[in-house]
């Protein structure tokens, strides 16, 4: 896991008021985490180091666990999560294409997030859905029997679903 470069300002303010909470509690690292990434949805640089100077420890320390755990990330995650399923059954059955399919379409590599956000893509292994190898999830949708039409279609359906929520959220703004 490593950064990119993401530039952003980052406001402390809800970091700081979490860590508020954990003042008197000892070695709370784990749960202190796991709130401060929900409400940034990732764990931006500054707020890790302000993590460690509340709980008396090296930024490295904080670090070390946000990388042992694959549950805490350190880059934005996109809006949606792909997770295109790389077990025996969907290898068999031909997950190679997909994965190419999908990096193809959203222009990433795994676990990387497209420029707009939309998409973190993940390999994963088996996902439960064997029988519609080869197959792959976006949040808590299956889809399965893929090839690269229905590859390409759910992509699209997801794209098209954000965009019309961004519009109908503009044409609400002007009226
Ligand atoms: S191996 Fe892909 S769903 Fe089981």
């Amino acid at each position: 896991m490593s950064y990119q470069a993401v530039e952003e300002k980052i406001d402390l303010t809800k970091a700081e008021e979490i860590l508020d909470q954990y003042r008197e509690i000892r070695g709370p690292l784990i749960p202190v985490l796991q709130k401060i990434q929900d409400a940034y949805g990732y764990l931006p640089r500054p707020v890790v180091e302000l993590i460690a100077e509340h709980l008396g420890v090296t930024p490295h320390q904080v670090f070390g666990v946000i990388t042992f755990y694959a549950q805490f990330h350190l880059e934005p995650r996109g809006k949606h999560i792909l997770r295109v399923c790389c077990g025996t059954a969907c290898h068999v059955k031909g997950a190679k294409q997909i994965t190419d399919k999908v990096e193809e379409i959203l222009e990433v590599h795994p676990s990387e997030t497209t420029k707009d956000r939309l998409f973190t893509y993940e390999q994963v292994a088996c996902i439960g859905a064997c029988s519609m190898a080869p197959a792959m999830m976006i949040d808590d949708h299956t889809f399965g029997e893929l090839d690269s039409g229905k590859v390409e279609k759910s992509i699209n359906k997801y794209r098209m679903k954000d965009n019309d929520r961004e519009q109908r959220a503009e044409s609400e703004e002007k009226e």
